[in-house]
């Protein structure tokens, strides 16, 4: 039986700001920005948006009468909004979910989708009638004038993993690896995260470089059985230092493949910033409408949750998947949006709702938002 991503949606919040405009408000060179970290805008979540009513924005694109069929919902995040409720449970109501599923959520910073994936995965192979719902949400948060500024970012990729994989069919070829890491944290009193930049960068080259031999030695591959290697993207400079690795050690016709590759699943990114969890797949989606990839070729997909937990995968192209993959959708989601000034983003940034406080309908321009808070517990509407 074939398991794999049947459909993929993407959601970002319709603000953004222009980072060489962040660059000069911060005293920097923009072309640190632009080509050192390597990113063009960054998506502002709105006050009422956080990480399920991006969550509900992205799957509600992919969910049709097959909703009844999902026996699995995972949320993957790590801007979590409650320390004890799910995610996913909020979504029930939402999305109109079906009742008898498992529905939770999956902390392991930037891993826990790709976990969410893997046990997809296991749920469809025993459960092959079954539809799993795999919902990659964050808001990446570092703080203002912080090294890590320049890296945040919001969005949210659903996906529906199934028998009927439209867009990619999981290899179920996988190597992965865990390890007490201190290079990137968030305690919970904290709404931004604290990082050790460098080494998080130098721990998630060493994870790539460490999976990639076991993965080789595992199933006797080489960098030529790959069509593309697509990388978890914080910023689309590091999965091309990542990348960078492989060169002399692979024939330099191959690495420039890769490398030309790699640029087709980063042009999303770039526009978006880090979505954390969902860096990895919004790659996916920006290498399957971006590039020249045919059905059957296989890709090598690196997901790495600092913390630290790093997984290299494979999967292969479905036929017609340029069928199933709704690139208009994901073109005009990011072609729609509104750029915003360095000071209206940082009022928005310092802005969050108390309780007791409701949120006025008109001000608000997806679907999903947060309505209320009431009795400190959090309630969301659609419009
Ligand atoms: N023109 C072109 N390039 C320039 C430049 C200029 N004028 N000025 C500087 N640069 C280059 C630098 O040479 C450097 O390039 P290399 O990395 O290739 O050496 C690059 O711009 C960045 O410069 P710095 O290293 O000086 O930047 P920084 O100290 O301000 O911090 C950062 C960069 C560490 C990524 C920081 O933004 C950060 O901490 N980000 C958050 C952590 C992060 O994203 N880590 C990634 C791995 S962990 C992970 O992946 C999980 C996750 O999602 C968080």
């Amino acid at each position: 039986m074939d398991i794999g991503i049947e459909k993929i949606g993407f959601y970002t919040p319709k603000n953004y700001i222009d980072i060489v405009e962040l660059a000069k408000a911060r005293n920097q060179e923009p072309d640190k920005f632009t080509i050192g970290i390597g990113q063009s805008k960054q998506a502002v979540p709105a006050v009422y948006e956080d990480a399920v009513t991006m969550a509900a924005e992205a799957a509600e694109q992919i969910l049709t009468d097959d909703r009844t069929n999902i026996g699995l919902v995972i949320v993957g995040t790590e801007s979590s909004v409650d320390e004890s409720k799910a995610s996913a449970l909020f979504l029930m109501d939402l999305l109109n979910l079906p009742e008898y599923a498992r529905a939770f959520e999956i902390k392991e910073a930037c891993y826990g989708a790709t976990a969410g994936v893997q046990m997809a995965y296991n749920f469809i192979a025993t459960n092959p009638d079954k539809k799993a719902l795999v919902i990659a949400s964050d808001i990446a948060r570092y703080g203002i004038n912080t090294p890590g500024e320049v890296t945040q970012g919001a969005g949210s990729v659903a996906m529906l993993i199934s028998s009927q994989p439209k867009i990619l069919k999981l290899e179920n070829k996988s190597v992965y690896m865990s390890k007490n890491v201190g290079d990137f944290w968030r305690p919970t009193f904290s709404k931004t995260a604290f990082a050790r930049g460098k080494f998080s960068n130098q721990i998630y080259i060493e994870f790539f470089q460490t999976l990639w031999a076991k993965y080789q030695q595992k199933y006797q591959a080489t960098a030529e059985d790959f069509k593309a290697m697509l990388f978890h993207i914080p910023y689309t400079k590091m999965g091309a230092k990542a990348m960078k690795t492989l060169e002399g050690n692979v024939s330099d016709e191959t690495y420039a493949r890769l490398k030309d590759q790699y640029q087709d699943s980063i042009k999303f990114g770039r526009e978006v910033g880090n979505l954390y969890t969902g860096s990895l797949y919004l790659g996916l989606l920006s290498y399957l409408i971006n590039s020249d990839v045919q059905a059957g070729e296989e890709l090598l997909l690196f997901s790495y949750g600092s913390g630290a937990v790093g997984e290299l995968y494979s999967g292969v192209v479905a036929e017609n998947f340029a069928e199933n993959v709704n690139s208009e959708n994901v073109k005009q989601t990011l072609a729609q949006r509104h750029q915003i000034s360095i000071s209206e983003y940082e009022e928005i940034f310092s802005k969050s709702i108390s309780d007791g406080e409701k949120i006025d309908p008109d001000e608000v321009t997806g679907k999903f938002y947060l309505s209320e808070i009431k009795e400190n517990e959090r309630l969301y509407s659609k419009k």
